[in-house]
């Protein structure tokens, strides 16, 4: 078995994981929010969101209040990551500990997902992680369409902004909001999808949740992680 593939069925807990220890590169970790003038003039401006920076489009998203969510959210959850990555991870929304702490994918299903991303040389901190929902919805239910709708232009601006050369989608429900699409999520796999208007190429995969309550599945997850990168360097695409 290859050096890559052990250390993904270890890292997911088919076998003993021992940590690799990669150290964090600060120079791609997103640095700290930074709250400007004109990071206000963005959230008080009616300027459209297609036009903001990452500044100033964190700033719009955390004050927010479009949907019913910001009432009973403790605080926004923008995304996070290399803002230079050519990987962009989508999930679905925020669950209670990413709620609480405002950052995507912190919770059990984060570190799975951490675990599945080094396997294939990603640390968490070289890719940008997001979410469909920037709050949480309560109880963890799906989320409303009319949720999804308030939420998605920040999305599309975080993509155009990122430009990543591939989109994952982690779960049935993101991939079938993004896909707009009702197809299992058996089907969606497997395949390179486009996405938006520079048809950036996206692959669904299960979500992290999912494995750890099927973790029979998980193989599926390594070869979908495997065919993603084959995506990226140009071979499955
Ligand atoms: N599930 C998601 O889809 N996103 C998160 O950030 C956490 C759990």
């Amino acid at each position: 078995m290859k050096t890559r593939q052990r250390a993904y069925l270890e890292a997911i807990g088919i076998e003993t994981f021992a940590p690799r220890g990669r150290p964090q590169d600060p120079a791609v970790a997103e640095p700290p929010p930074a709250v400007t003038s004109s990071v206000q003039s963005a959230v008080a401006s009616d300027a459209p969101v297609g036009s903001l920076d990452w500044d100033a489009l964190r700033a719009r998203v955390a004050a927010c209040t479009l949907c019913e969510l910001h009432k009973t959210r403790t605080q926004t959850v923008f995304g996070v990551g290399n803002q230079n990555s050519d990987w962009l991870v989508i999930g679905e929304a925020p669950g209670a500990d990413e709620d609480r702490q405002g950052e995507p994918f912190v919770g059990r299903a984060g570190q799975l997902l951490n675990s599945m991303l080094r396997a294939i040389g990603l640390p968490r901190e070289s890719v940008y992680i997001a979410n469909i929902l920037k709050c949480r919805p309560p109880g963890n239910r799906d989320p409303k369409p009319e949720e999804s709708a308030c939420c998605t232009p920040y999305l599309h601006r975080q993509i155009a902004l990122l430009k990543p050369k591939v989109i994952l989608v982690v779960g049935r429900i993101a991939a079938q909001k993004l896909l707009d699409t009702d197809a299992p999520l058996a089907r969606l796999r497997g395949q390179v999808h486009r996405y938006g208007p520079l048809a950036t190429p996206l692959v669904v995969t299960y979500h992290p949740a999912y494995l750890l309550r099927s973790p029979g599945e998980k193989r599926k997850a390594w070869v979908d992680l495997k065919f993603a990168l084959g995506v990226l360097q140009g071979g499955a695409a």
